[in-house]
This record gives structure tokens, C-alpha cells and sequence, in this order.
């Protein structure tokens, strides 16, 4: 299997709820490492920048209001298929439609304020990771 890192976001809605430990501990039974973490207060071009692919979608200056309206919780996680499996433990986009014991699922309100991000592919991990962290800040066990 693959060694792979992912980028992961814990969203201004679950900091608020006050279950960043209990998303933690979801990664952490999944086999999943936080080799790198920090709470921070996006800024509005930080958060248009992040998202910069969704600039022409409908939803995007109301993606950008929520990712800016509390501090987010983001984190390098690190394991066997980190990309996949953290998609699975998050859920579909809509918690709607996301499956029983997912982390959308248990925490998200609605497609727009959905709980957690998570880098799509090891491609765009790569840059998403790099968005965010420095190497040197990143540290690898
Ligand atoms: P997307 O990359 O499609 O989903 P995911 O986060 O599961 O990779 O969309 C990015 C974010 O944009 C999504 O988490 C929430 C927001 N969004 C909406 O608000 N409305 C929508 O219809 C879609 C598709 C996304």
C-alpha cells in the first residue's frame, strides 16, 4: 500500500461544536497519523485562495464567508492510503447523503457547512499541504 500524506480541515462549524478531539480520535483509530497541525484564522484571500477552483461555482462567496467565520483546525495526516481513507471516514460532501458513522454524517448541518475538508487525490494534497505548511513543519514517524 501506499505511504501517502493528505491535507485535512476541520471547519469553523465542528471547532465551534468543540469535537476537534473527537474527529482526532477518528483518524487515529483509522491508522492515521497528525504529523503536522494548527489552529488558525483564515483570512478572506487565504480562504478564495484555497478554494481558487471553486471561484466560478454558485456556492463560492458563501463557501468563503463560512471557511472565514471561525478559526479552522487543519492537519497533515499520514498513513497507508491517507487520501482515500480519509475521504471515507469524512463522507459524501452533502451529510444528506453521507453513510452511518461517517464524520459529515455525525457533526455536519448541511452541505455548506459540512464539518471537514480533505484533499481529494495525492496530487492535490501535495499542493494543499503546501498551502499551508512548511516542510520543516511537517514531521514524518
Ligand atoms: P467539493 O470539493 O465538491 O466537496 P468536498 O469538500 O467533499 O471535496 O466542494 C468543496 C466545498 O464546497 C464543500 O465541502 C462544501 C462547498 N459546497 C457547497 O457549499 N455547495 C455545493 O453544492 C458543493 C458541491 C460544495
Amino acid at each position: 500500500m501506499a505511504l501517502e500524506r493528505t491535507l485535512s480541515i476541520i471547519k469553523p462549524d465542528a471547532v465551534a461544536k468543540n469535537v476537534i478531539g473527537e474527529i482526532y480520535a477518528r483518524f487515529e483509530k483509522a491508522g492515521l497519523k497528525v504529523v503536522a497541525a494548527k489552529q488558525k484564522q483564515l483570512s478572506r484571500q487565504e480562504a478564495e485562495g484555497f478554494y481558487a477552483v471553486h471561484k466560478e461555482r454558485p456556492f463560492f462567496k458563501a463557501l468563503v464567508e463560512f471557511m472565514i467565520s471561525g478559526p479552522v483546525m487543519i492537519q497533515v495526516l499520514e498513513g497507508d492510503n491517507a487520501v482515500l481513507k480519509h475521504r471515507e471516514l469524512m463522507g459524501a460532501t452533502n451529510p444528506k447523503e453521507a453513510a452511518p458513522g461517517t464524520i459529515r454524517a455525525d457533526f455536519a448541518d448541511s452541505i455548506d457547512a459540512n464539518a471537514v475538508h480533505g484533499s481529494d487525490a495525492a496530487e492535490t494534497a501535495k499542493v494543499e499541504i503546501a498551502y499551508f505548511f512548511a516542510e520543516t513543519e511537517v514531521h514524518s514517524r
